[in-house]
């Protein structure tokens, strides 16, 4: 301590008479740099330049990290976190133009329904049925100050004060229902939503027509079952079901599910486990068709979300019966069948499913035999999306039975959302590998400039 006390007068001018030549030929240097006033002890004397420095080094490493980010690491793919890997994730196919037509083209009420659904699995995948977790605190999740995109598109083309959700659908009596969940989503904001849903399944419940086991007919007045309904009430009744914390409710969607299976899953030959398009008393107006559609078996096996031994038997079959369509290495438009074409629909929609089930269920189907066949249906199908974010040829979407193929299909547009959201989910939950890009499958150039036409038979 002595020592410590007695140095202290001492040292400062002993410093001060040492360092004061060196200073001030480094002041008369710095002058011409930085400013008669410099000093290095007084932050007020520096140049802005110089005051700003970290800040300008911050930038330039925030830059080169970025670019690092996007043009050199292999796929610019940050896996970090789910939602980081959603904001890098390449689609590799245009798919903000298909989000624009599947919006754009959507008229009919079972439109308005797929492409709120597909635009939530884009958008919104925490939200959306295949979401992990879809109602945190088994409740749906109010909205928060600004609507989801999917909701502010659709909300307005939802009638409040008809018996079904979409009136003016006079032919079917549950496409209406698949604008149900949007419906119970908009209610959690205003009531008139939730009333409207309340009467659609009033609706469903009570008035729509039933087959002879009791299953509700797709149609309003005839009674058939179409695979196509799976996807349009079952999930709004289960959803709407939670919400209202119905058991019932939730016991009568898988109840009807298995209804529509008992008569429509064909159940020997080579295509079982696939489910026929239309059945229905015979008649003038009956538009029964026991084909497997492949859009049909899509509209079933994504609508059952998690009932998985009834959606691997669907799935099963449509790879068994896969013939690589007729070289365009799409499904063809009736499963199983050599005289039809490829199409992209069905295979989009099937796809998408069978991705959809890898996360939900990876001990069965996180499988090379269904990832290797999906990674090279999407990779067959994203070739094919042309820059107005169409995929031609795909079935005609109002007569699935027609011989020509259309290149505008908004349901179409729709599924290659849902097979974009699905794969993405898939890598980003870490159960796809983002390496595994696919290998077009059977591709010919020949039948790749066929274009707007499609694929005809017989080629
Ligand atoms: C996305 O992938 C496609 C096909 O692999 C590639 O051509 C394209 O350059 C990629 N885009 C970006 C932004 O990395
Ligand atoms: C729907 O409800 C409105 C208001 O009650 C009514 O004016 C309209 O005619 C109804 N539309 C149909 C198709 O029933």
């Amino acid at each position: 301590m002595a020592e410590i006390r007695q140095r202290r007068p001492v040292a400062p001018p002993e410093q001060s008479t040492e360092a004061f030549p060196s200073a001030v030929e480094e002041e008369a240097e710095d002058e011409t740099i930085l400013g008669k006033d410099f000093k290095w002890s007084s932050w007020q004397t520096w140049p802005m330049w110089l005051r700003f420095a970290p800040a300008w080094i911050t930038l330039l490493i925030i830059g080169a990290v970025t670019y690092w980010d996007y043009h050199v690491t292999e796929y610019g793919l940050d896996m970090r976190t789910y939602e980081s890997c959603v904001a890098t994730f390449n689609y590799t196919y245009r798919i903000n133009a298909a989000r624009h037509q599947a919006e754009h083209h959507a008229v009919h009420s079972w439109e308005y329904g797929t492409t709120t659904e597909a635009v939530l699995e884009l958008v919104n995948p925490e939200r959306a049925v295949f979401a992990g977790n879809p109602f945190p605190n088994d409740e749906v999740e109010m909205q928060g100050w600004k609507l989801d995109q999917a909701l502010i598109w659709v909300y307005q083309n939802i009638a409040t004060h008809n018996e079904t959700l979409f009136p003016s659908d006079d032919f079917s009596a549950t496409d209406p229902a698949s604008l149900g969940i949007a419906a119970v989503m908009v209610g959690r904001r205003w009531d008139v939503y939730m009333e409207a849903a309340e009467r659609q399944k009033e609706y469903l419940l009570q008035s729509a027509p039933r087959y002879i086991n009791s299953a509700i007919s797709h149609r309003r007045h005839a009674t058939e079952l179409w695979s196509d309904a799976i996807s349009m009430f079952p999930p709004f009744l289960a959803y709407y079901g939670v919400h209202k914390k119905d058991f019932a409710l939730l016991k009568e969607s898988v109840r009807q599910i298995q209804l529509y299976r008992d008569v429509l899953s064909i159940s020997k030959g080579p295509t079982k486990g696939l489910w026929k398009h239309v059945v229905g008393p015979a008649g003038e107006k009956s538009m029964a068709d026991e084909g497997p559609w492949s859009t049909g078996n899509g509209w079933a096996a994504h609508g059952m979300a998690r009932l998985d031994r009834w959606i691997g038997e669907i799935l099963d079959a449509a790879i068994a019966t896969d013939d690589g369509g007729d070289e365009s290495g799409l499904l063809r438009n009736y499963l199983g069948q050599g005289s039809w074409f490829g199409e992209t629909s069905g295979t989009a929609l099937l796809t998408a499913t069978t991705y959809r089930m890898a996360v939900l269920n990876p001990s069965v189907f996180a499988q090379p035999k269904y990832l290797d066949w999906a990674h090279a249906k999407r990779a067959t199908i994203a070739a094919r999306v042309d820059d107005d974010g169409f995929a031609p040829p795909a079935v005609n979407p109002l007569k699935h039975s027609s011989r020509d193929s259309v290149r505008e299909s908004p349901e179409g547009a729709a599924f290659l959302l849902m097979m974009g959201a699905a794969w993405r989910d898939c890598v980003c939950k870490g159960i796809c590998d983002p390496a595994d890009q696919g290998q077009v499958d059977f591709a010919r150039p020949a039948l790749r400039e066929s274009g707007e036409s499609g694929v005809k038979e017989g080629l």
